[in-house]
């Protein structure tokens, strides 16, 4: 699939420009324990994949630049000194914020055409938009020499998203598309922007993705409304992050804060917690202690974190049913998406086709199976 994209963005540019393009893919990723913990300078646990965007770039001498989105059969045309955001939700605002962010730090750009198209289906909380920045950020770099470093890109990608498309998201997304490793998982620490890769092999067990097909519209706003309880206890409590809190800590504030951010802030220390000791069953090679956590991780999003919703909690009823089902979780900032499930090789046919019928027979609509395999990260293509 990826060669396919990369294949069809190089014969559109032709087409469309007559010359030749640089091409990048960038990945999407999954994230195997440690959500909502990236922004309070904790842990967390992803891997590039291999599904993305692939994208074609080249300078533009016409004094316009363009971007054009293939799976969306959409095109905008700006000028570089005159970038705004665009309407809330649209693919443009990945592309101008990229780019204005870029000029935010002094970096001199000329126009260019780009050409993308991705095979990460959105809203399945898998990072479609870290893919796209990335890929964004990752050619204008190589094109116009702007000597940026793999994390000076990450940031600007990110920022991009606060500041365009307007989710206070963390660093995660951005460092795993970028920075992923071949069959490896990387326990990344968010406040130095460090990871340790973990090579992956789960032998006779495997990572499988049911994606709901929802996402309800809620998610960014409330994305960013957990942000700030989380900033404001950190605040409260005397401290940079609640990465720095334990729960003793919290137990200090308890009075002083409302029973529903007391949760929150629980669910992020614990769950900084499990992200650590998760990394410690895989060293050990147990699979049955990563697996609990996993499901620890998925209550503690759904009942104190409260940022589930039916149908990613009834995948992941489905999937304790079943007892080769070690772990299961929903995946990425929530509302909607994948739900991400360690289950054992042999059971993942008869999983897939009991879920799949459940699903539909409770929500009227299908789901959707991945497998999916780790990869690196942002990347030229020749
Ligand atoms: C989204 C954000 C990330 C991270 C996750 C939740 O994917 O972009 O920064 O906060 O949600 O873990």
């Amino acid at each position: 699939m990826k060669d396919e994209l990369i294949k069809d963005v190089k014969a559109r540019y032709r087409e469309a420009f007559g010359t030749e393009p640089l091409l990048i893919f960038s990945p999407g990723r999954i994230n195997i324990i440690g959500e909502h913990t990236d922004y309070n300078d904790g842990f967390v646990f992803p891997a590039a994949v291999d599904k993305g965007i692939a994208a074609a770039i080249q300078k533009s001498d016409t004094g316009v630049s363009t971007a054009h989105a293939l799976d969306m059969d959409s095109t905008i045309e700006f000028q570089l000194d005159n970038l705004k955001p665009q309407a809330e939700g649209s693919w443009e605002n990945y592309v101008l914020g990229v780019v204005a962010e870029i000029q935010n730090r002094n970096k001199v750009l000329g126009n260019f055409n780009i050409i993308f198209r991705g095979d990460i289906p959105s809203g399945a909380g898998m990072s479609s938009s870290a893919a796209l920045e990335n890929s964004v950020v990752f050619g204008l770099n190589e094109l116009f020499d702007l000597g940026l470093s793999k994390l000076d890109m990450i940031l600007i990608s990110q920022k991009a998203e606060h500041n365009y498309v307007g989710v206070k998201c963390g660093i995660m997304d951005q460092y795993a598309s970028m920075f992923g490793k071949k069959n490896h998982a990387l326990l990344l620490d968010c406040r130095t922007v460090k990871s340790k890769a973990y090579e992956i092999d789960f032998k006779d067990h495997q990572l499988m993705l049911i994606n709901t097909n929802v996402k309800h519209s809620l998610s960014d706003s409330a994305y960013n409304d957990r942000r700030s309880a989380c900033e404001s206890i950190a605040e409260l409590l005397g401290v940079k992050a609640l990465r720095d809190a334990t729960l003793i800590d919290l137990e200090t504030v308890k009075d002083k804060v409302t029973p529903a951010n007391y949760q929150k802030a629980l669910y992020v220390i614990q769950e900084n917690n499990r992200a650590i000791m998760a990394a410690k069953a895989l060293e050990d090679g147990d699979l049955d202690a990563l697996g609990k956590l996993i499901y620890g991780s998925h209550d503690g999003l759904s009942k104190q974190y409260k940022v589930s919703c039916e149908e990613l909690d009834f995948l992941v009823a489905q999937a304790r049913m079943n007892k080769q089902v070690l772990g299961a979780r929903m995946m990425g900032g929530g509302f909607g998406g994948c739900t991400i499930n360690l289950i054992e090789k042999s059971a993942t046919k008869a999983f897939a086709e009991s879920v799949s019928e459940a699903y539909l027979k409770a929500f009227g609509k299908a789901c959707s199976i991945y497998f999916i395999a780790l990869s690196e990260g942002t990347h030229l293509v020749n």
